[in-house]
């Protein structure tokens, strides 16, 4: 067939999305996977989602819509989520602040838009996640990078970026960010707050990792928030189940109804089913259980990993242990060629992900994001040997 007509009909694209990255890609059935960002099905709650689906699907859930903010009691547990962390004094959210999205990524297009004008400007951490770049892009702002380390954000160059752009948002992820790992401390979390507060604008909290706890709980600041400053997103994807896709933001004032206008224009509403079966397992007394099971499980396959690449691999630097999360976020040596890198371990059955999808822009240094949750931490030995035997034919 012959669609060359197409390109003069649909002219140049609106926004240069590129394709999704490496994450996302399915690659031969007996490589071993350490670039996916999914946990393996083994560290779900497997037992209650499939009681759960079973239960959702005899309630009347099944058969309705629900409304379009969510289910209210899925609402009340989100809010109550934050709340067990607000300190005295700080106004916890209710169901009302809550709307459920379905999945966090539906969540950051509908925030971005809501905050940013078209061609505006939105801060964003870098390196993060590919996906809140690709929400940005969708959403039509341009995104500004502060630079951050192991203990968060650069204030001073946040605080600078704010006044330089005039920015009215930032997006972080104060908790086992992704690519990195990295946990906010409690220091760095205060000042960003003061920064945004100064500058008139919001801080867009991605809690993606809320779940995936290893040496540390997390501390949304969300939760420290009680002028409507914080937009926070949280979603279950990961820690229930990648088939229940849904999340939900939080906020409080007249930002609301913007989100709620965005993400109802996209979505109109969530379904009910997956709501119902969220609900049920989040709310089942296993669900702490596994939790804390998952936490040393994720503590084992985290230590395997880097232990390997210590013995395997030494040129890998892991510039910081990850707290939390289910990736080692490692550097390589300057001016190795990490695509090049990449399509050779893939040649040798190792999956990786170069870490240039993660930059708001230019990579600072060569870098790998190494997945710990993903199938058969047997493998992790195998791996680093590949990697380390393909760096090493590599140089020069
Ligand atoms: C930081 C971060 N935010 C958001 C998402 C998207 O999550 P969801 O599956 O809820 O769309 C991901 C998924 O990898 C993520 O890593």
């Amino acid at each position: 067939m012959d669609y060359s007509w197409q390109i003069a009909a649909l002219g140049a694209p609106r926004t240069d999305l590129g394709s999704l990255p490496a994450t996302m890609r399915t690659g031969a059935p007996d490589a071993i996977a350490l670039h996916s960002g999914y946990p393996d099905p083994g560290l779900l709650p497997e037992r209650l989602v499939r009681s759960a689906f079973a239960r959702a699907a005899r309630q009347e859930a099944a058969l309705q819509r629900p409304d379009a903010t969510g289910l209210s009691e899925l609402r009340a547990w989100f809010a109550a989520e934050l709340a067990a962390t607000a300190p005295d004094g700080v106004a916890p959210p209710t169901f009302k602040d809550v709307l459920v999205v379905p999945g966090s990524q539906s969540g950051l297009v509908a925030v971005f838009r809501s905050l940013v004008p078209v061609g505006g400007v939105l801060l964003m951490e870098s390196p993060t996640y590919w996906g809140a770049i690709l929400a940005a892009k969708q959403a039509g702002v341009r995104a500004v990078p502060v630079p951050h380390g192991p203990e968060g954000p650069d204030v001073d160059a946040l605080a600078r970026a704010f006044a330089e752009t005039g920015a009215r948002a930032f997006y972080g992820q104060p908790t086992f960010a992704n690519p990195t790992g990295a946990q906010w401390s409690p220091t760095v979390g205060q000042a960003v707050l003061d920064v945004v507060a100064k500058h008139g604008a919001f801080l867009v909290e991605d809690d993606w990792a809320h779940d995936f706890g290893i040496d540390d709980d997390p501390r949304p600041l969300a939760s420290l928030d009680g002028d409507g400053r914080v937009v926070y997103l949280r979603s279950l994807t990961k820690s229930v189940s990648p088939s229940v896709r849904v999340a939900a933001v939080v906020a409080r004032g007249p930002v609301q109804e913007r989100v709620r206008a965005v993400a109802g224009a996209e979505n109109l509403y969530v379904s009910g089913l997956l709501q119902a079966a969220a609900l049920d397992v989040v709310t089942q007394p296993g669900w702490t259980a596994h939790r804390r099971a998952l936490r040393q499980r994720l503590r084992e396959r985290r230590d395997l990993l880097l232990a390997s690449l210590a013995q395997h691999a030494p040129a890998v630097e892991v510039e910081s242990v990850p707290a939390g999360g289910l990736h080692a976020w490692v550097r390589l040596p300057d001016g190795t060629d990490v695509a090049a890198l990449a399509r050779d371990c893939e040649a040798h059955g190792l999956l990786v992900a170069p870490g240039s999808g993660w930059f708001v822009a230019e990579p600072t240094g060569a870098y790998l994001r190494l997945g710990f949750a993903g199938p058969d931490p047997g493998a992790f030995g195998r791996a680093a040997r590949i990697l380390g035997e393909r760096m090493a034919a590599a140089a020069p």
